[in-house]
């Protein structure tokens, strides 16, 4: 990497300064204390002005995407750089791009002070991972890790240093777009997903080439949306929020998580981004959380629209007080704050801890070291959709899907069958399986459905397709609403002579991946257009119908749980779909993914979550209408949390619970009883019977994911502490109610083993 000499000159008098002219390393400073560190970033501090604090705590959009409202234009951008009065940077792209941009603030502003260069890169930055909430239904970390990894390698590759992700909403909600990009609705799970995500990102090492800093978002209660509408009121209990909602972000800052960002949402009155309790009282204060704050885009000045800040200048001194480090595109720390320290209503030392925390960010990066360090186009060119990167998308894409069901065995598919229709326009799209939220994938290149099978296949095999259904067109595309295409029935009569002549339907169904993530919030969380429709009159002239699913979202599918032969939730798999899929249809991979979320049999039963509390009428009792239920649909899932079929199948015998309180064995025997080897996620959930606070009839405490040879039977242990049977209180404690408790292990949330103990 070349440095200019301006470049190199300022960078060595900063880190003279900074580092009190101390000796400067030519490496970032990995290695160097805490204490060093924190030195160099108070000496940098003392240097700066008022302004140049401020600068500090902003971040501009680039000039390629816009999220959300931007005024236009960017020339000023430059001069505020160079002013100094520009943090961070968002969208802006490549390594040649960053690069130029950077030079404005190192070689032309006063101090030199490197931008942090953020963007969403959310499920992948070239090679598109499975979604989040695919990958959540892996159950498997190591997925979740090396998919941040991959991500991190090619994004800061191009050039960028922090991405905001992961997104740890707890989300009980279908009809919430965002769900799609959650680890679903479960806590411990969700907890589980988010250390993996921040260490794949991270590493463990942020000055590393090849890791970025992660933002774990949106803090706090974004997924609780009030009927699952986006950016919508939330009003949590205390014991909802400390239970539920926390958990993943206590983990993302356990595990060292760089950032945090707040949300767009109130939170029981008062916004996220001005709630002093969530950000310092709990964040900074209780877990004593070190990193960085960064605003959602526009969060703070849209505490006005919220009706909790007059004017600018009052939400830069909510937020700034409330601990919100930086205002990305708010545009509100620029014009409010200074005022507000100047009369003393905001004090000079919360700014300053604003700004210490961004300074301190950019030289764990290793940027005070060489800001252009990240900026590499070579090795911009090898790192994007490298071999290595395709391969690990397909493997976490086979992973992460779930088998729904598996009637008379028709999965796997022999490769020599005569043969098979591919139906459905999602079969053979090319862009749908990237998902949204998509960063800089090239648009219809993904491995399709069809070119998925037709690479599995014997060569005498038939493979055709057909469109049947039409269920989007036009301008698909991120923050434009979707044209759905309601009844389009002109493709029908070619697909069902297709499936007449065919061994095997695979018919895809689901969803357009836009009708997911930011703003796509839906009422109903059924199929849309005319997929149920063709899929009956397939019914009626084949039946061997396959139906491979590709959602963003749990979907109310009755009909198809009852009529299709096979059912296989594939999510938005990302570049490697149709291979992945392939990879399962034919049994080259033998599923083993299990729901992150409870799929509904109506969208009226949202929120849909296993994690219930009891109510005081849970049961019939006189057999009237008097007890918690509908009168026209069921209470339970369609398919549980935590469900998934293997060509595989697993018995579970012998559940021993034993032990005190210090310490709860249990024991399980578990056996494949099919004739093929398969994994099973093992899981445990605990039910605390009576306590001080009504507390839920199931809560995942544990699970494993083990692989079992075709006949195979192995003794699993679990272990339980008072802690895992605690819960915390509505003043924020943890507390353990000694009493009896009911622990289950099982294949998924419905179907448990149960024993009762008594821990005092
Ligand atoms: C708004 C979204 O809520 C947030 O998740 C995202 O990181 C920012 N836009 C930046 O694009």
């Amino acid at each position: 990497m070349k440095k200019s000499l301006s470049t190199f000159l300022k960078g060595v008098i900063i880190c003279l300064i900074a580092s009190g002219f101390n000796a400067c390393s030519d490496r970032p400073q990995a290695n160097s204390t805490t204490n060093a560190m924190d030195q160099r970033v108070d000496s940098l501090l003392s240097l700066m002005t008022l302004d140049e604090k401020i600068g500090q705590t902003i971040m501009y959009n680039g000039t390629w995407e816009f999220t959300g409202p931007t005024s236009g234009g960017n020339r000023w951008k430059a001069e505020k750089i160079i002013n100094g009065q520009v943090g961070a940077m968002l969208n802006v792209l490549t390594a040649d791009e960053i690069r130029r941009t950077q030079a404005l603030a190192v070689d032309s502003s006063r101090l030199g002070i490197p931008m942090l260069f953020a963007y969403d890169v959310i499920h992948g930055y070239k090679t598109m991972l499975p979604v989040p909430l695919a990958q959540a239904a892996s159950w498997d970390t190591e997925v979740a890790r090396l998919g941040s990894e991959v991500a991190a390698r090619e994004a800061s590759a191009a050039g960028l240093h922090w991405t905001f992700a992961p997104m740890i909403d707890i989300s009980r909600d279908a009809r919430w777009g965002r769900i799609m990009e959650s680890p679903g609705e479960d806590p411990f799970l969700g907890a589980a997903m988010a250390k993996a995500w921040v260490e794949g990102y991270q590493g463990d090492d942020l000055s590393s080439l090849t890791t970025i800093a992660a933002c774990a978002k949106h803090f706090a209660g974004y997924g609780f949306a009030e009927a699952g509408r986006d950016y919508n009121t939330v009003e949590v209990s205390m014991h909802t929020l400390y239970n539920v909602i926390l958990p993943p972000f206590k983990a993302a800052s356990d595990a060292g998580v760089a950032t945090f960002m707040n949300g767009f949402n109130d939170l029981n009155g008062i916004p996220a981004t001005g709630n002093e309790f969530l950000q310092r009282t709990i964040l900074k204060d209780k877990w004593a959380y070190d990193g960085m704050m960064v605003s959602d885009w526009g969060s703070i000045p849209e505490m006005i629209f919220h009706g909790y800040a007059m004017d600018t200048a009052q939400a830069a001194a909510i937020a700034m007080k409330a601990g919100s480090d930086m205002d990305m595109e708010g545009r509100v720390y620029e014009k409010g704050l200074k005022a507000k320290i100047t009369s003393g209503e905001v004090s000079e030392e919360l700014l300053d801890d604003a700004v210490r925390r961004v300074l301190r960010l950019k030289y764990k990066l290793g940027l005070f070291d060489d800001p252009y360090r990240y900026s590499d186009s070579e090795r911009e060119k090898e790192e994007l959709l490298s071999k290595e990167n395709l391969e690990a998308a397909r493997d976490a894409a086979r992973k992460s899907m779930v088998l729904l069901k598996n009637e008379t065995n028709i999965l796997p598919l022999k490769k020599e069958i005569k043969s098979i229709a591919v139906i459905g326009q999602l079969a053979a799209s090319k862009d749908i399986p990237l998902g949204s939220w998509r960063a800089q994938a090239v648009p219809n290149s993904a491995i399709s459905l069809v070119e998925g099978i037709k690479s599995a296949v014997s060569a005498n095999t038939k493979v055709e397709f057909a469109k049947g259904y039409t269920l989007t067109v036009g301008n698909r595309s991120f923050g434009k609403e979707l044209t759905i295409v309601e009844d389009d029935k002109t493709g029908f009569k070619e697909a069902i002579e297709l499936a007449k002549r065919s061994d095997v339907v695979v018919m895809a169904m689901g969803e357009d991946c836009y009708q997911s993530g930011e703003g796509r919030s839906q009422m109903d969380v059924g199929l849309k257009g005319s997929q149920i429709d063709l899929f009956n009159e397939l019914k009626k002239v084949n039946d061997n119908i396959v139906v491979v699913l590709m959602t963003g979202r749990p979907v109310a599918i009755p009909d198809l749980a009852t009529d299709a032969n096979a059912l296989l939730e594939t999510w938005f798999a990302g570049s490697e779909s149709g291979n992945a899929i392939a990879d399962v249809l034919f049994g080259d991979y033998n599923p083993s993914g299990k729901l992150p979320v409870s799929f509904p049999h109506h969208s009226g039963q949202e929120p849909l979550y296993y994690s219930q509390k009891s109510t005081g009428r849970p049961i019939n009792r006189a057999e009237n209408v008097f007890w918690t239920h509908y009168t026209d649909g069921p209470n339970d899932a369609l398919f549980p949390f935590g469900y998934g079929l293997s060509y595989a199948s697993f018995t579970y015998e012998d559940l021993k619970v034993t032990g005190s309180g210090e310490s709860i064995n249990i024991k399980v025997d578990v056996t494949n009883t099919g004739s093929v080897g398969g994994e099973e996620v093992v899981q445990l959930y605990i039910q605390d019977v009576a306590a001080s606070l009504t507390r839920p009839i199931k809560e995942l405490k544990g699970f494993q994911k083990i692989f079992f040879e075709a006949d195979e039977r192995k003794t699993i242990k679990f272990t339980l502490t008072k802690d895992d049977l605690s819960f915390i209180n509505d003043h924020g404690e943890k507390v353990f109610e000694p009493g009896d408790f009911r622990i289950s292990v099982g294949s998924n949330s419905r179907d448990l083993n149960t024993k009762a103990i008594t821990i005092n």
